[in-house]
Protein backbone atom coordinates (compact mmCIF):
# COMPACT_ATOMS: atom_id res chain seq x y z
CA UNK A 1 0.00 0.00 0.00
CA UNK A 2 1.40 3.34 -1.00
CA UNK A 3 2.04 5.57 2.32
CA UNK A 4 -0.44 8.57 2.61
CA UNK A 5 1.36 11.87 2.36
CA UNK A 6 1.62 14.09 6.03
CA UNK A 7 1.84 17.59 5.98
CA UNK A 8 2.15 19.62 8.86
CA UNK A 9 2.41 23.33 9.30
CA UNK A 10 4.27 24.19 12.54
CA UNK A 11 3.55 27.33 13.58
CA UNK A 12 6.84 27.50 16.36
CA UNK A 13 6.09 30.69 18.74
CA UNK A 14 4.06 32.59 16.38
CA UNK A 15 0.61 33.19 16.22
CA UNK A 16 -2.39 34.49 19.00
CA UNK A 17 -5.43 32.60 18.70
CA UNK A 18 -6.98 35.41 17.03
CA UNK A 19 -4.52 34.98 14.15
CA UNK A 20 -4.54 31.55 14.01
CA UNK A 21 -8.70 31.55 13.74
CA UNK A 22 -7.82 33.89 10.64
CA UNK A 23 -5.66 31.74 9.26
CA UNK A 24 -8.14 28.64 9.62
CA UNK A 25 -10.90 31.00 8.15
CA UNK A 26 -8.85 31.78 4.85
CA UNK A 27 -6.95 28.19 4.81
CA UNK A 28 -9.67 25.84 4.80
CA UNK A 29 -11.50 27.31 1.27
CA UNK A 30 -7.92 26.45 -0.21
CA UNK A 31 -8.28 23.08 0.76
CA UNK A 32 -11.68 22.21 0.63
CA UNK A 33 -11.04 19.49 -1.65
CA UNK A 34 -8.36 18.29 -0.46
CA UNK A 35 -7.82 14.19 -0.24
CA UNK A 36 -4.38 13.24 -0.95
CA UNK A 37 -2.73 14.48 2.04
CA UNK A 38 -2.84 14.13 5.69
CA UNK A 39 -3.20 17.92 6.47
CA UNK A 40 -1.58 19.21 10.34
CA UNK A 41 -1.38 22.78 11.69
CA UNK A 42 0.84 23.02 14.72
CA UNK A 43 -0.25 26.34 16.29
CA UNK A 44 1.51 27.10 20.31
CA UNK A 45 -0.93 25.75 23.27
CA UNK A 46 -3.14 28.86 23.77
CA UNK A 47 -4.04 28.34 19.97
CA UNK A 48 -4.82 25.00 20.08
CA UNK A 49 -8.47 25.04 21.28
CA UNK A 50 -9.53 28.13 18.63
CA UNK A 51 -8.11 26.09 16.05
CA UNK A 52 -9.47 22.74 16.75
CA UNK A 53 -12.95 24.22 17.12
CA UNK A 54 -12.41 26.42 13.89
CA UNK A 55 -11.20 23.21 11.51
CA UNK A 56 -14.27 20.88 12.94
CA UNK A 57 -15.84 19.42 9.94
CA UNK A 58 -13.08 19.81 7.48
CA UNK A 59 -10.54 17.80 6.63
CA UNK A 60 -7.40 19.30 8.76
CA UNK A 61 -6.30 17.86 11.74
CA UNK A 62 -4.32 20.11 14.56
CA UNK A 63 -1.32 18.57 16.62
CA UNK A 64 0.80 20.15 19.74
CA UNK A 65 4.54 21.49 18.99
CA UNK A 66 5.22 19.46 22.17
CA UNK A 67 4.12 17.55 25.48
CA UNK A 68 5.30 16.19 28.33
CA UNK A 69 6.63 12.66 29.24
CA UNK A 70 4.12 12.40 32.41
CA UNK A 71 0.70 11.96 32.53
CA UNK A 72 -0.16 14.56 35.25
CA UNK A 73 2.13 15.79 38.63
CA UNK A 74 4.20 18.97 39.38
CA UNK A 75 5.88 19.70 36.35
CA UNK A 76 5.04 23.46 35.95
CA UNK A 77 4.97 25.26 32.53
CA UNK A 78 4.09 21.33 30.71
CA UNK A 79 1.42 19.69 29.19
CA UNK A 80 0.41 16.17 29.45
CA UNK A 81 -0.74 14.20 26.98
CA UNK A 82 -4.02 13.41 28.65
CA UNK A 83 -4.51 17.36 28.23
CA UNK A 84 -3.89 17.03 24.19
CA UNK A 85 -6.15 14.25 23.95
CA UNK A 86 -9.31 16.00 25.99
CA UNK A 87 -8.79 19.30 23.66
CA UNK A 88 -8.84 16.32 21.00
CA UNK A 89 -5.32 17.25 19.29
CA UNK A 90 -4.72 14.13 17.15
CA UNK A 91 -0.85 15.06 16.58
CA UNK A 92 2.32 15.87 18.70
CA UNK A 93 5.62 17.34 17.30
CA UNK A 94 8.44 15.98 19.54
CA UNK A 95 11.88 16.54 19.40
CA UNK A 96 12.55 19.34 17.04
CA UNK A 97 15.79 20.65 16.85
CA UNK A 98 14.73 23.87 18.63
CA UNK A 99 13.52 21.93 21.75
CA UNK A 100 17.28 20.02 21.86
CA UNK A 101 18.92 23.09 21.06
CA UNK A 102 17.40 25.24 23.58
CA UNK A 103 15.94 23.66 26.00
CA UNK A 104 18.15 20.27 26.39
CA UNK A 105 15.66 17.69 25.25
CA UNK A 106 18.05 14.62 24.42
CA UNK A 107 16.91 10.69 22.30
CA UNK A 108 16.40 9.53 25.78
CA UNK A 109 13.55 12.48 26.60
CA UNK A 110 12.05 12.57 23.29
CA UNK A 111 12.30 8.46 23.62
CA UNK A 112 10.18 8.72 27.05
CA UNK A 113 7.72 11.37 25.13
CA UNK A 114 7.37 8.75 21.82
CA UNK A 115 6.24 6.37 24.46
CA UNK A 116 4.05 8.35 26.23
CA UNK A 117 2.31 9.73 22.76
CA UNK A 118 1.76 6.12 21.85
CA UNK A 119 0.36 5.08 24.88
CA UNK A 120 -2.30 7.71 24.59
CA UNK A 121 -2.79 7.10 20.79
CA UNK A 122 -1.37 10.91 19.71
CA UNK A 123 0.24 10.24 16.42
CA UNK A 124 4.16 11.49 17.15
CA UNK A 125 5.92 13.16 14.30
CA UNK A 126 9.97 12.71 15.57
CA UNK A 127 12.45 14.59 14.39
CA UNK A 128 16.22 13.92 13.96
CA UNK A 129 18.60 15.78 11.71
CA UNK A 130 22.58 16.68 11.82
CA UNK A 131 23.68 19.88 12.10
CA UNK A 132 26.25 21.88 9.46
CA UNK A 133 29.37 20.92 11.59
CA UNK A 134 27.84 17.15 11.34
CA UNK A 135 27.05 17.23 7.72
CA UNK A 136 30.61 18.73 6.86
CA UNK A 137 32.36 16.30 8.98
CA UNK A 138 31.02 13.56 7.31
CA UNK A 139 28.95 12.50 9.83
CA UNK A 140 25.60 12.54 8.90
CA UNK A 141 24.99 9.01 8.69
CA UNK A 142 26.44 8.31 12.14
CA UNK A 143 23.77 11.25 13.86
CA UNK A 144 20.90 9.94 11.78
CA UNK A 145 21.51 6.48 13.25
CA UNK A 146 22.16 7.41 16.36
CA UNK A 147 19.37 9.72 16.76
CA UNK A 148 17.04 7.22 15.01
CA UNK A 149 18.15 4.38 17.11
CA UNK A 150 17.76 6.65 21.11
CA UNK A 151 14.34 8.33 19.80
CA UNK A 152 13.04 4.34 19.28
CA UNK A 153 14.91 2.24 21.82
CA UNK A 154 12.30 -0.29 23.69
CA UNK A 155 9.70 0.33 21.08
CA UNK A 156 8.27 -2.40 20.02
CA UNK A 157 7.20 -3.13 16.30
CA UNK A 158 3.80 -4.12 17.12
CA UNK A 159 3.41 -0.29 18.57
CA UNK A 160 4.77 1.58 16.26
CA UNK A 161 2.38 2.07 13.14
CA UNK A 162 1.52 5.61 14.36
CA UNK A 163 4.95 6.49 14.35
CA UNK A 164 6.00 9.84 11.91
CA UNK A 165 9.82 10.81 11.46
CA UNK A 166 10.87 14.46 9.89
CA UNK A 167 14.11 14.53 9.04
CA UNK A 168 15.06 18.35 9.26
CA UNK A 169 18.57 19.14 8.85
CA UNK A 170 19.28 21.75 11.05
CA UNK A 171 21.36 23.90 8.49
CA UNK A 172 18.07 24.14 6.40
CA UNK A 173 15.42 24.82 8.88
CA UNK A 174 14.77 28.90 8.76
CA UNK A 175 17.65 29.52 6.68
CA UNK A 176 15.98 29.20 2.80
CA UNK A 177 19.14 26.45 1.96
CA UNK A 178 16.50 23.32 1.04
CA UNK A 179 18.65 20.33 1.15
CA UNK A 180 18.23 19.08 -2.31
CA UNK A 181 15.79 16.37 -2.52
CA UNK A 182 17.98 13.77 -3.44
CA UNK A 183 20.21 14.75 -0.05
CA UNK A 184 16.76 14.51 1.41
CA UNK A 185 15.72 10.87 0.17
CA UNK A 186 19.42 9.63 0.70
CA UNK A 187 18.80 10.26 4.27
CA UNK A 188 15.38 9.10 4.36
CA UNK A 189 17.31 6.11 2.96
CA UNK A 190 19.50 5.90 5.78
CA UNK A 191 16.74 6.37 8.53
CA UNK A 192 14.66 3.60 7.13
CA UNK A 193 16.96 1.21 6.97
CA UNK A 194 17.53 1.63 10.71
CA UNK A 195 14.07 1.18 11.52
CA UNK A 196 14.08 -1.72 9.27
CA UNK A 197 16.97 -2.84 11.47
CA UNK A 198 15.05 -2.23 14.59
CA UNK A 199 11.38 -2.98 14.25
CA UNK A 200 10.87 -4.93 11.01
CA UNK A 201 10.68 -4.66 6.99
CA UNK A 202 7.06 -4.07 7.40
CA UNK A 203 7.00 -1.14 9.94
CA UNK A 204 9.82 0.25 7.59
CA UNK A 205 7.89 -0.19 5.01
CA UNK A 206 5.09 1.64 6.34
CA UNK A 207 6.70 4.36 7.79
CA UNK A 208 6.12 7.97 6.88
CA UNK A 209 9.13 10.19 6.94
CA UNK A 210 9.06 13.93 6.29
CA UNK A 211 11.28 16.06 5.13
CA UNK A 212 11.76 19.76 6.83
CA UNK A 213 14.03 22.69 6.56
CA UNK A 214 12.75 25.63 4.06
CA UNK A 215 9.87 23.70 2.53
CA UNK A 216 8.66 26.59 -0.01
CA UNK A 217 5.44 26.67 -2.12
CA UNK A 218 8.26 26.48 -4.97
CA UNK A 219 10.57 23.93 -3.74
CA UNK A 220 7.44 21.26 -2.40
CA UNK A 221 6.94 19.30 -5.84
CA UNK A 222 10.83 18.65 -6.74
CA UNK A 223 10.49 17.33 -3.18
CA UNK A 224 7.63 15.73 -2.76
CA UNK A 225 8.44 13.89 -6.40
CA UNK A 226 10.75 11.65 -4.33
CA UNK A 227 9.42 7.73 -3.41
CA UNK A 228 11.59 8.35 0.02
CA UNK A 229 9.82 11.60 0.75
CA UNK A 230 6.81 11.24 2.53
CA UNK A 231 5.10 14.90 3.26
CA UNK A 232 7.02 17.50 4.85
CA UNK A 233 7.04 19.49 7.73
CA UNK A 234 6.78 23.43 7.15
CA UNK A 235 7.92 26.26 9.31
CA UNK A 236 8.36 29.67 8.00
CA UNK A 237 6.20 29.06 4.82
CA UNK A 238 3.01 27.62 7.12
CA UNK A 239 2.54 30.74 8.40
CA UNK A 240 0.33 32.05 5.20
CA UNK A 241 -2.53 30.37 4.56
CA UNK A 242 -2.05 31.13 0.64
CA UNK A 243 1.56 29.93 0.86
CA UNK A 244 0.82 26.87 2.82
CA UNK A 245 -2.20 25.67 0.72
CA UNK A 246 0.30 26.11 -2.43
CA UNK A 247 2.72 23.64 -0.63
CA UNK A 248 -0.86 21.26 0.28
CA UNK A 249 -1.38 21.49 -3.22
CA UNK A 250 2.08 20.71 -4.77
P1 LIG B 1 11.35 26.15 8.17
O1 LIG B 1 11.17 25.33 9.53
O2 LIG B 1 10.37 25.60 7.18
O3 LIG B 1 11.08 27.57 8.54
O4 LIG B 1 12.77 25.93 7.72
C1 LIG B 1 10.92 23.95 9.51
C2 LIG B 1 10.83 23.43 10.92
O5 LIG B 1 11.58 23.91 11.79
O6 LIG B 1 10.01 22.54 11.22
Amino acid sequence: MPRKPLIAANWKMYKTPAQAQEFVKNFLPLVARHERDEIVLCPSFTSLSVVIAAVTGSGVAVGAQNMYSAEEGAFTGETSPLMLKAIAATHVILGHSERRQYFGETDETINKKLNTALKHDLVPIVCVGEVLAEREGGKTEEVLLRQTRGVLAGISAGKAAPIVIAYEPVWAIGTGKTATPQIAAEAHKVIRGEVAKLLGAQVADNLRILYGGSVKPDNATSLMNEAEIDGALVGGASLDAQSFAKIVNY
